[in-house]
């Protein structure tokens, strides 16, 4: 059975792409026969316009602007967001085209507001970047030239236009961010206006692909897939979105559906259409499957087994003309995946930690803590975003630093379905806000009907990956109306009834009902269904018995574990670095912007008092005179160094808590970078890690010894296990170190253990002599099957900036290839040699590549670090291209 199945498809596939290509027109410009240019409103500028593009890449093409990111062009560049620009697009159809009874105009992504003519006639307006837009253009069609001409408005006029109509607050982003106003009265990226971390890029074009479909029969739109376990089989079922482009008309002809499993078999299931399709043209198709659990294998999170993905092919054969033919093929996996809001007494009684709801995911049925961080656009030109070495890219160092949840961010797109295909194949969890951020939102007619299309089409086109895990109404908007932050509270109620109208009334019974398999939580953070019971607007929504929460405190010691308050599960905290010079080269060379009081260092800095804050932290910590004669150099680094520690100790407190109060989740803020400028990220605009990410390859380690000093000045320790078994008979080591020496003052050892799945206190230590804490510190590893399981981990008891003895370390560099091979890239040991501790000691090289582990503790005479070269190379030259960093009290 099996082979002939698979000769049926190979028949059916070669069928179908010969139909595909005489029914899909192209208009992107990847097709040769077309021609696109843009024009501003006068005239003044002509260019050659790209599809998938924007107005930003197209001037930078035509030498009109220079790189958008460097220095401050992205006010120089603003006249851009103010013009109006026109894209037209001029392309030969042939007799064959106008012979189909459809012939629509897609339009996969328009950005944002624009007027579309095609040769010569109004066809409609567009003004939601996320909506997939769709114009019958049969009756326009020639045989020879045919014209198609977008004319956007100024996002900034247009968000102006309909604010004087539907004034929403805020009235404008803070003047720091250089950005523009009133991005919440417009459909579109909304940190396009600028953030707190970007520039403002108020882009138009067409950043999505473009086409013509022309077809007779009805085709496939979508896929959406469920999965249900029961004991011995997998229940699939799956609904086809079928587009006939024609009101009612009849959709008749045969479905099928293909799923391959393992062994290289295939289960089929077909069956006969015959429906009617709705006003909109549109009609589901339903098959239902039943898959033996043995022939499938569970997809889990990264680093809690395997992503097997299953090809799943559709077909729809029309019974009308030509016996047209559509199909889609989606990847699935197979897995269970709840949000658990249980009475936490449960688990803890009813007193503190034991009052109110847990919040965590269970997957496969496994309770399994988030670790992870949270998602920005990769670009601020949307177009570029979906660029798949840069999503490639992020998504493999989320997956390096064991990270096993993203949360995409409420200001920025739904990503490509590329982006959520590497999710699927990395195992990376998606917490999926809907673009609403920071802001409170119309709630007019035709705003909501706009999003009703939205979210209708998203829901729609994402639901199928295994790697969604959740949907989230917002970002941050319950807690902005509870917290005034805008000046709303004399209209409380006014804000309250849109907000309610908006994502409980219109978004959530979308979600529920084209996606009834995940929750829909109404606001990130929220307090998960006691906000929902509490009629949406929570007296507290930071309350830290429910839902998630978000945290940052600038002001606080964030080394001091002790500062930070409880939650189920902290979708947000962080703390801002700079990035390295290296990455600020990308962006400019000007000596004197190098400086933390340079207009170019204000003007990169958004978030108010940021840099201060930073200083604070610095300050509190390390040595570092303003005299220095490397200061900004040297603040650069510490940055980096306290960003690292303040994330280190907080991730940490959040995975040792869930033993003391069922924490489940710790995903930081942020990931990634829109441009070179002091941020939160822990990678860099370019790719390049911060300390922060490879602190976090540390901080999420599957197993983990974790200390905490107490406030008391004694040493509680956690011992953290995310694999399956338990952790039995393990041997924890103490070392203390006086900072003079490498060898060990004392060690000891404690016996250890901890269930699956759970963090466990160690208990308490107290090593030292009280009077002494300024010479000392304690590192700690963790001993288990003899060997070593988790990265060692150290308690400073005192500032840095306040301990005696730490000296200048006499460092030497040694390079040899290694033997290991890592897919064929050039593996070098680089070992480093020292006479005494060195301190988040920082490698880099001028050869292209990286250091596998970075910004290191150093308490030992010799240490080994694998650099990976991206060039051909040898020994020699990486050692001559070696520089380094560290602490030291100088
Ligand atoms: C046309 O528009 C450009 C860009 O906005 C502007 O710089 C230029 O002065 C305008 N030219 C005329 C003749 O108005
Ligand atoms: C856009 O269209 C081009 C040309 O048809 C195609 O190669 C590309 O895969 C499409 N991109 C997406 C994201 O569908
Ligand atoms: C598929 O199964 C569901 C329940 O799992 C049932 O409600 C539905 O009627 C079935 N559909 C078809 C087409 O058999
Ligand atoms: C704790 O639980 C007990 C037993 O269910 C109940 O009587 C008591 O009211 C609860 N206390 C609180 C503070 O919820
Ligand atoms: C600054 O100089 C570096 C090294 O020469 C170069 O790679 C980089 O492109 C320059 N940056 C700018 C903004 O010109
Ligand atoms: C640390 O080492 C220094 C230098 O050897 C010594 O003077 C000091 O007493 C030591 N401190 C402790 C607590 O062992």
């Amino acid at each position: 059975m099996t082979s002939r199945m698979q000769v049926l498809c190979f028949v059916t596939i070669i069928v179908i792409q010969i139909i595909q290509c005489t029914c899909t027109f192209d208009l992107s410009s990847s097709n040769k026969d077309v021609v696109w240019t843009v024009e501003n409103e006068n005239k003044s500028i002509t260019v050659p316009g790209t599809v998938p593009g924007g107005i930003y890449t197209d001037l930078q093409n035509a030498n009109i602007i220079t790189d958008v990111l460097e220095g401050f062009n992205d006010v120089l560049t603003r006249w851009v967001a103010y013009d109006s620009w026109t894209y037209t697009s001029k392309f030969k159809l042939k007799p064959k085209h106008l012979k189909y009874a459809i012939s629509n105009l897609v339009l996969e992504g328009v950005d944002t507001v624009a007027f579309l003519e095609f040769n010569g006639n109004p066809i409609g307006w567009t003004n939601n970047m996320f909506v997939r837009y769709v114009f019958d253009i049969r009756q326009y069609l020639k045989v020879g030239e045919n014209e198609l001409v977008l004319n956007f408005v100024s996002p900034v006029e247009a968000a102006k236009a309909r604010s004087d109509k539907h004034f929403t607050a805020p009235n404008c982003v803070p003047s720091v961010y250089n950005g523009e106003c009133h991005v919440n009265q417009l459909r579109k990226m909304q940190a396009s206006f600028s953030w707190d971390w970007g520039p403002a890029f108020p882009s138009v074009g067409l950043w999505k692909n473009a086409s013509i479909e022309f077809h007779n029969g009805a085709l496939i739109r979508n896929v959406r897939t469920f999965t249900e376990k029961s004991e011995s089989h997998w229940s699939l079922r799956i609904i086809a979105s079928l587009e006939s482009g024609l009101p009612r008309s009849e959709i008749k002809g045969y479905l099928s559906a293909t799923l391959s499993v393992n062994a290289h078999q295939s289960l089929t299931v077909g069956r006969m259409l015959d429906v009617q399709a709705g006003e909109d043209g549109a009609a589901e198709a339903k098959i239902n499957m039943t898959i033996s659990a043995n022939v499938v294998s569970l997809w889990w999170p990264n680093g809690f087994g395997e992503q097997p993905l299953y090809d799943l092919n559709i077909f729809f054969s029309n019974d009308a003309e030509n016996g047209e033919m559509s199909h889609k093929l989606l990847k699935i996996g197979f897995r269970t995946i709840e949000l658990v809001e249980n009475d936490a007494y449960t688990i803890f009684g009813n007193k503190t930690a034991g009052q109110g709801l847990t919040f965590y995911f269970k997957v496969n049925g496994y309770p399994i803590f988030m670790k992870g961080s949270n998602w920005i656009p990769a670009n601020i030109l949307p177009e570029l975003g979906s660029d798949k070495n840069t999503v490639d890219n992020l998504l493999l160092a989320a997956r390096d630093a064991h990270m096993a949840m993203l949360r995409v961010w409420g200001g920025g797109v739904y990503e490509s379905d590329y982006f959520y295909q590497k999710c699927d194949e990395l195992g990376i969890l998606i917490w999926q806000d809907f673009l609403f951020a920071c802001s409170m939102y119309p709630a007019d007619k035709d705003f909501l009907e706009s999003v009703k299309t939205e979210v209708e089409q998203q829901v729609k086109r994402l639901q199928y990956h295994p790697s969604i895990a959740v949907w989230a109404g917002n970002n941050e908007n319950e807690v902005a109306l509870r917290g005034n932050w805008y000046m709303t509270q004399t209209q409380f109620e006014r804000y309250k009834q849109e907000y309610v109208k908006l994502y409980v009334d219109t978004i959530k019974p979308i979600v529920e009902s084209y996606d009834p398999s995940r929750r829909y939580l109404v606001s990130s953070p929220s307090n998960g269904k006691k906000s929902e019971e509490d009629g949406y607007i929570a007296q507290n929504p930071y309350d830290p018995h429910y839902g998630d929460t978000h945290y940052y405190n600038y002001l606080a010691d964030n080394w001091d574990a002790n500062i930070y308050p409880q939650t189920r599960f902290a979708s947000e905290y962080g703390f801002q670095s700079f990035p390295s010079l290296k990455t600020m080269r990308t962006a400019t060379n000007n000596t004197e912007d190098f400086s933390l009081y340079s207009k170019y260092s204000k003007h990169r800095q958004h978030s108010p008092n940021g840099n201060t804050n930073i200083r604070i932290q610095i300050k509190k910590h390390l040595k570092l005179d303003s005299d220095d004669k490397k200061y900004f150099e040297k603040f650069v680094f510490y940055s980096q160094i306290t960003q690292a520690m303040a994330m280190k100790t907080e991730t940490e407190f959040y995975r040792q808590s869930q033993a003391d109060w069922y924490t489940m989740g710790a995903l930081y803020w942020q990931l990634n970078d829109v441009w070179q400028a002091p941020s939160w990220s822990g990678i860099e605009y370019g790719g390049k890690w911060k300390m922060l990410h490879y602190f976090a390859k540390r901080f999420f380690a599957p197993v983990l010894i974790s200390p905490r000093l107490t406030l008391t000045g004694d040493v509680d320790v956690y011992l953290i296990n995310d694999r399956f078994v338990p952790i039995i008979d393990a041997n924890i080591i103490v070392d203390v170190f006086n900072w003079t020496s490498l060898t060990p003052v004392s060690t000891k050892s404690y016996p250890a253990n901890v269930n699956p799945l759970s963090s466990k206190k160690q208990g308490s230590i107290v090593i030292w002599d009280k009077d002494k804490k300024d010479e000392l510190f304690l590192r700690f590893s963790l001993e288990y099957d003899c060997v070593k399981s988790s990265p060692e981990n150290y308690i400073f008891p005192v500032a840095l900036k306040s301990v005696k003895g730490l000296g200048k370390p006499n460092i030497q560099i040694h390079v040899t290839k290694s033997s290991k091979d890592l897919n064929n890239e050039m593996l070098y040991e680089v070992t480093i040699t020292t006479d005494s501790v060195i301190l988040f000691l920082w490698l880099e090289s001028d050869i292209h590549g990286h250091f596998i582990d970075n910004g290191l503790i150093v308490a030992q005479p010799s240490t080994q670090v694998d650099f990976l070269a991206k060039v051909s190379t040898n020994a020699e030259e990486i050692k001559r291209g070696i520089t380094y960093q560290y602490y030291i009290n100088t």
